[in-house]
């Protein structure tokens, strides 16, 4: 591992000490993190440690447990996870299953979907069908392309949290990535996939070469997720009313 891997991954562990403390998310974690100690995933590591040096923003990074639990630790303790009552949650473009392990070793009823096999590339597919093994959650992650304009087929079984970190499915970093119309649509139609006082969680992915200062979108779509939600640099909140 680099120094500045271990330097971050130093980070998170003291932010979780500070911020993830209850005795339910500890137990939770020391679940995922048993799991994670496996052959499966020192085989995997071994597997993909040449592509980790060549390409380290690859899939491949994925094949360090510590850091990512750690950091999915933290997502999980920002939603509440850890003290609330068991949540039908939905993670879009789930990867690796981080955020599901977690969620679900809470007792949440967690499922994934992310984008087809024929869709990854083959470390992307080797990463992520390996650690969605080990985590337990072949069940619970189902393919699932998310494509502009195309609704979510999830109305008839609403979550009460929906969540998509680090999103790629808005074509980032593509000639046509996601604008406002993308966002508007996407946003009112995954908030119909949801129950009454559900949750619609999006943590963008930085663009800067595309969009300055407001690094994550322009100033349209940053406007319109103002109107439905909070938004905090890459991080926007929408909520349903609770009825
Ligand atoms: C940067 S990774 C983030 C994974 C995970 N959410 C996390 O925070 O570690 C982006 C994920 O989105 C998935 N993805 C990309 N385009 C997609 C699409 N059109 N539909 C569904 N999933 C997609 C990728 O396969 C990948 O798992």
């Amino acid at each position: 591992m680099s120094l500045s891997s271990s330097i971050a991954t130093g980070r998170l562990a003291l932010q979780v000490r500070r911020r993830a403390a209850s005795p339910a998310l500890r137990r939770a974690v020391a679940k995922v993190e048993a799991l994670s100690h496996s052959a499966p995933v020192a085989q995997l590591r071994r597997r993909v440690e040449p592509i980790y040096q060549r390409e380290p923003a690859s899939a491949a990074k994925y094949a360090k447990p510590r850091h990512w639990i750690l950091l999915n630790t933290l997502r999980v303790a920002d939603l509440g996870l850890d003290t609330a009552s068991a949540l039908r949650v939905l993670d879009i473009g789930c990867g690796p299953a981080y955020f599901l392990a977690v969620a679900r070793a809470l007792g949440h009823e967690a499922y994934g979907v992310d984008a087809p096999d024929t869709a990854l590339t083959p470390v992307e597919r080797d990463v992520y069908t390996t650690l969605i093994n080990v985590f337990q959650c072949r069940e619970v992650v189902s393919p699932l392309l998310i494509e502009r304009f195309k609704p979510l087929p999830f109305r008839e079984q609403p979550f009460d949290l929906i969540t998509a970190y680090w999103i790629c499915f808005n074509r980032h970093r593509q000639r046509d990535e996601w604008g406002r119309q993308e966002w508007r649509f996407f946003v009112e139609d995954a908030m119909a996939c949801l129950r009454p006082g559900g949750r619609l969680i999006l943590d963008l992915n930085e663009h800067a070469e595309r969009y300055g200062q407001l690094r994550f979108y322009d100033e349209a779509t940053r406007d319109y997720f103002r109107s439905v939600g909070t938004v905090n640099q890459g991080k926007v909140l929408v909520a349903t009313a609770s009825i």
